[in-house]
């Protein structure tokens, strides 16, 4: 009898099993990159706080889907034509179909290609399409500070073209992850082919966590736990650790590369991924003040002689663009304010004024010289400014501040 009820308890349970298995089996798993992620949706669940701040940051705008809200350049009549000759001209087209920029050579229509994905959405954006299982980028941007469009960067003055082709190198550094099509050999000379369905769309909170699936099941089937399991905390990585986090795509671009980024977590170290960039992180002048963050906060006596890290600064689930008073509190919590002889200018100069300038003068926005819109002369207003990380005494840029006032 007893034999029997065990062997009926094992057929039953042997059933279920492939039932369970077979279900898990055909179904693909919930995030493209595989069983050990989850999604930030999944992680909404817990951190709602942190989900919903997170959504207004630079890092979730890194790539989005094209749509009327994503997109900030005009669709309006007569705002919509960007003029490359007076025979050349892309206009922003919006038909029942989609978005499109389409080129009208002497009048006529030559190429016309969907908006499908938005690449940033702070100084400026850049749109790509998709053509077959590649990626292209489209001829015209959005730049923000001139509200207007404008030719892409990297693209020649006068020649219209669709054929810029985005490799997996833009996206390591402005998306969660994409794979490349399974079985294809990538040749150099050739655009990328990818897996369209592998693309996870903004820097999400697993680029900058890790995988964080079983830290999500832990949680949810104990939820008496407060404490954290299978997730890395943060406190625990020594600095140069967890500079490498944001280093993953904070550290320029210059350096010969080992393998691809996605794959990195924290706690893991760049330099087995990206060689590191020595000769350039001691000649500062050489750094371009976009993207090389790391480097240039790593010269700056205030990270030398303290225990700084990105996070001293930076709450990168929150926006705080322009949040000027929330930044010089940072510089305050160091540099004490009840001492205001930290700078002996201090002394001829309106206490409050210095107070609410620290930036201006210590990370003065400097111009970029790899973002730049090919119509806009460089060393005019119009370049696009990035906040220098060397923190340093800059003669002429307090010149330029005291000028101003004293106008
Ligand atoms: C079922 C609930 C739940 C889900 C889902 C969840 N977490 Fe957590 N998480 C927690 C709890 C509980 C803690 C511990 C308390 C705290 O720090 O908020 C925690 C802590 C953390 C910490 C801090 C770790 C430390 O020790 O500093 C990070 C980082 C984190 N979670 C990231 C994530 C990410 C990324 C996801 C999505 C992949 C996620 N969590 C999904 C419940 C959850
Ligand atoms: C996977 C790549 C990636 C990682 C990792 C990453 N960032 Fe970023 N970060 C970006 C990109 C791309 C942008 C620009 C996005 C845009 O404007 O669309 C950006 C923008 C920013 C901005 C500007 C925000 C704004 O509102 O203008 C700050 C500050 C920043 N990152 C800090 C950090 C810090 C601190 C870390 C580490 C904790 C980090 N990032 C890790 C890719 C990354
Ligand atoms: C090594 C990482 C890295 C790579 C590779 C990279 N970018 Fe970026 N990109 C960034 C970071 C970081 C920012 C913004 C922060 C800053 O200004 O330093 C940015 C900013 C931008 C912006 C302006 C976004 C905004 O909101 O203002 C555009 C557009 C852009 N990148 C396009 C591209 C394209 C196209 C490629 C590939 C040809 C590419 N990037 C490759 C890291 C990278
Ligand atoms: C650009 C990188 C980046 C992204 C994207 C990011 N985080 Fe974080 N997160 C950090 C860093 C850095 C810390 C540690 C902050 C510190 O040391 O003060 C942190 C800390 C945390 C913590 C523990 C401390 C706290 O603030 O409660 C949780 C929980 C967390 N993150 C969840 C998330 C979730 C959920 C998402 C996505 C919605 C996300 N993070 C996206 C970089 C990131
Ligand atoms: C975590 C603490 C910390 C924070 C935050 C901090 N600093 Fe510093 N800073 C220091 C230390 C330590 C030094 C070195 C002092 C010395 O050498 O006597 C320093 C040095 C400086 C110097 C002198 C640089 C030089 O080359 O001579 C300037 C200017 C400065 N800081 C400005 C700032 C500004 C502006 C901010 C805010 C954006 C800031 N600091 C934030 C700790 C900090
Ligand atoms: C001492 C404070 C401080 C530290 C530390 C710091 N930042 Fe910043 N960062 C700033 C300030 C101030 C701005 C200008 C913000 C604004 O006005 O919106 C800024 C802006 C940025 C921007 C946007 C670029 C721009 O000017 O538009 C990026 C990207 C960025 N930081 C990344 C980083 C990374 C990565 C690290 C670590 C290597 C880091 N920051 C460390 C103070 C800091
Ligand atoms: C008008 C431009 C200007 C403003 C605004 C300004 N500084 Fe300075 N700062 C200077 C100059 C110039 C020096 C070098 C000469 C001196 O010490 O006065 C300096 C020196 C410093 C030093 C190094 C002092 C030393 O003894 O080596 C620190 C630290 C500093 N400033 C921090 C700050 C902080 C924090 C703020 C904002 C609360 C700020 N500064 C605002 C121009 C400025």
């Amino acid at each position: 009898m007893r034999y029997k009820k065990i062997n009926i308890v094992t057929a039953i349970g042997a059933i279920m099993f492939s039932v369970v298995y077979l279900q898990c089996k055909s179904s693909k798993p919930a995030d493209p990159r595989g069983d050990l992620y989850a999604g930030a949706v999944a992680c909404s669940k817990c951190h709602s706080n942190i989900y919903n701040t997170y959504l207004h940051t630079a890092h979730y705008v890194a790539t989005v889907a094209a749509t009327v809200n994503t997109i900030h350049g005009s669709f309006a009549k007569n705002f919509n034509v960007f003029n490359f000759s007076p025979s050349q001209k892309i206009i922003m087209e919006k038909r029942d179909s989609g978005l499109f920029q389409t080129y009208y050579l002497n009048g006529k229509v030559a190429e016309s290609r969907r908006f499908d994905i938005v690449l940033g959405g702070v100084k400026g954006e850049s749109y790509l399409y998709w053509k077959g299982n590649e990626l292209y980028q489209l001829p015209v941007s959005y730049y923000a500070k001139q509200n207007q469009w404008l030719m892409s960067p990297g693209y020649m003055p006068g020649q219209v073209y669709f054929n810029r082709p985005i490799a997996s190198r833009c996206m390591e550094c402005h998306s969660g992850y994409i794979a490349g099509q399974p079985g294809e050999v990538q040749r150099l000379t050739a655009a990328e082919q990818f897996d369209k369905s592998s693309l996870v769309m903004s820097v999400d909170c697993e680029r900058c966590h890790g995988p964080g699936a079983q830290h999500a099941a832990f949680q949810t089937n104990n939820p008496r736990v407060k404490t954290a399991k299978f997730i890395t905390s943060f406190s625990s990585l020594p600095r140069a650790r967890r500079l490498d986090v944001c280093g993953v795509c904070h550290s320029g671009n210059k350096s010969p590369m080992l393998k691809p980024t996605f794959g990195f977590k924290p706690g893991d170290t760049l330099a087995n991924f990206k060689l590191p960039d020595f000769a350039r992180a001691i000649d500062t002048g050489h750094l371009d003040v976009h993207g090389n963050q790391v480097q240039l906060l790593q010269s700056s006596k205030c990270f030398i002689n303290s225990k700084m890290d990105c996070a001293t600064c930076h709450n990168t689930h929150q926006n705080q663009r322009d949040n000027t008073s929330f930044y010089i509190q940072k510089c305050l919590d160091c540099h004490s304010a009840a001492n205001h002889n930290f700078c002996k200018m201090a002394n001829t100069l309106n206490a409050q004024f210095i107070k609410s300038n620290c930036i201006q003068c210590h990370m003065p926005a400097l111009p970029s010289g790899v973002i730049i819109a090919p119509t806009i002369a460089k060393g005019t207003s119009a370049d696009i400014l990035v906040h220098t990380h060397h923190i340093a005494i800059y003669p002429q840029q307090v010149k330029k501040v005291l000028a101003f006032i004293n106008k």
